[in-house]
């Protein structure tokens, strides 16, 4: 029990961990135990949490026809569940069907089962998406002044709340949005397609997420395990607060934990730590990555006027295939939410490891560069084979303002990360998160 409260304050100090995902798709699945099964219209599954009772949406009106908009149905439903809170919590069944809604919201103590047959769909009406307030660490909305549209999933302040389900489908719609974008026409930050903030004991399992109007899944929880993302940004990317924003609401990212992960992202990162890294990032632990067709890997991006830090990183067992970079590093992105800014608040990144990485048909191998006055440090790579791509020109490595080591590295790196016999760290101590365990909980359908 004193574990588990240990636990719940941990997860509860991460914040805007961003899965940043763009109009494609993403499917994060555990698979083995925790997976749903079905057997007639009994199914079991996996989750931190079992519920006492029990709904269907179609018990509040809900009509699957892909037509009805459904909005009251979801708040109505969700409003009664929230009632057996504290009577063993809740589980609302979206059953197979198109099921239109607007945006809703979660409440503690309570779980969303999507059939594998249901698809969520948002609503395309921009009337049915009310203003939310700015993230606090952001000051602003990402990609406007004032507020941001509302989360099509969002919950805050909460505490155990599950969605899953059988691989069921929630997809944003988003092309109304991202067409609207590009023309110019949103006075307001995108949507997210489910956020959850200021929450602790969250789980978002066997699920598949698409087309998000901007940011897919835009949790507050550390440990993204079994994914698969296509996505036209960084398929991972972990955040915390934008410049005199961040820096003033303080709030780290850390103790992350990312394990089996497969990303394709032609023109962004597998996983990005930065830019907007304010409130500091530290202990991000990522072990068996793979990405294809990327166009780098693990990635830091940060500038001046970020201030707060990106240190102790490990990446242990990291493949890539068809890459522009291999290793990534920059502190000149730029990129600020306003002219208020200290742009003396300098970054500092330090402790960044690889080990254990295998590259095919790499464009550079590496690109660092740190910032002049403000070295990167603490960099170590070892056990890395990077084959080149033949068509490959370049100088395969390019470095300036960064120190460290390597060890066992081809093809040969920059003379100021010179040879040492080592392997670089990675840690063995668990993660709070680690110690998680799910139950296996059974949902029967009372009625189809
Ligand atoms: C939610 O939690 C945050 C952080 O603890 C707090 O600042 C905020 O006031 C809370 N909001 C609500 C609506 O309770
Ligand atoms: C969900 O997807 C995973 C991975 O493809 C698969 O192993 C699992 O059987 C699927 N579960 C269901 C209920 O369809
Ligand atoms: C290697 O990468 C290039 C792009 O740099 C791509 O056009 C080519 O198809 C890749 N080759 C293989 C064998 O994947
Ligand atoms: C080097 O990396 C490869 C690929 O990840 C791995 O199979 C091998 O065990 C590593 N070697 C050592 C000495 O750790």
């Amino acid at each position: 029990m004193e574990l588990w409260r240990y636990t719940i304050k941990l997860l509860a100090a991460v914040v805007v961990v961003g899965i940043l995902l763009v109009s494609t798709g993403t499917e994060c699945r555990a698979v083995g135990k925790v997976g749903a099964v079905t057997t007639g219209s009994v199914f079991e599954y996996g989750a931190v949490s079992c519920r006492a009772h029990s709904f269907s949406v179609t018990d509040f009106g809900a009509v699957g026809d892909g037509k009805t908009l459904n909005t009251r149905a979801f708040q109505q439903a969700v409003d009664h569940l929230s009632r057996y809170s504290q009577q063993g919590g809740a589980l609302l069944y979206v059953p197979p069907g198109r099921w239109l809604t607007g945006t809703f919201n979660l409440t503690s103590h309570f779980t969303l089962f999507l059939h594998k047959d249901a698809v969520l769909l948002a609503s395309q009406d921009i009337n049915d998406w009310p203003l939310a307030k700015p993230l606090p660490s952001y000051g602003h909305g990402r990609e406007a002044p004032g507020g941001r549209y509302m989360s099509f999933i969002f919950g805050t302040n909460l505490t155990d709340v599950i969605i899953t389900g059988m691989n069921g489908t929630i997809d944003g719609q988003g092309e109304i949005w991202w067409t609207k974008f590009h023309e110019g026409k949103l006075r307001y930050t995108r949507p997210h397609l489910i956020e959850i903030m200021h929450s602790n004991n969250i789980q978002i399992s066997h699920l598949t997420l698409l087309n998000s109007p901007f940011w897919t899944l835009h949790p507050v929880y550390s440990r993204i395990e079994d994914c698969f993302i296509v996505s036209g940004d960084d398929c991972v990317a972990v955040k915390s607060g934008w410049d005199e924003y961040g820096i003033a609401y303080g709030m780290p990212t850390r103790h992350l934990a990312i394990r089996r992960l497969t990303c394709i992202s032609p023109t962004s990162a597998m996983i990005a730590l930065g830019s907007e890294m304010s409130g500091g990032i530290e202990d991000v632990r990522a072990e068996d990555i793979t990405a294809i067709n990327t166009e780098s890997g693990v990635r830091i991006k940060t500038a001046m006027g970020r201030g707060a830090y990106v240190r102790d990183v490990y990446v242990k067992g990291m493949k890539m295939h068809t890459m522009k970079w291999a290793f990534w590093m920059d502190g000149n992105y730029g990129s600020h939410p306003d002219k208020h800014y200290n742009p003396n608040a300098r970054p500092m990144v330090s402790g960044i490891n690889y080990r254990d990485v295998v590259a095919e048909n790499v464009t550079m191998a590496a690109q660092f560069n740190g910032i002049p006055g403000d070295p990167f440090t603490g960099i170590c790579i070892s056990n890395a084979t990077i084959a080149m791509s033949p068509k490959s020109k370049e100088a395969p490595w390019t470095c300036s303002h960064v120190q460290g080591i390597t060890s066992g590295v081809t093809p040969r790196p920059c003379s100021i990360l010179p040879e040492k016999t080592v392997a670089c760290q990675f840690p063995t101590a668990k993660l709070p998160i680690d110690m998680v365990k799910f139950k296996k909980c059974v949902y029967k359908v009372r009625h189809t």
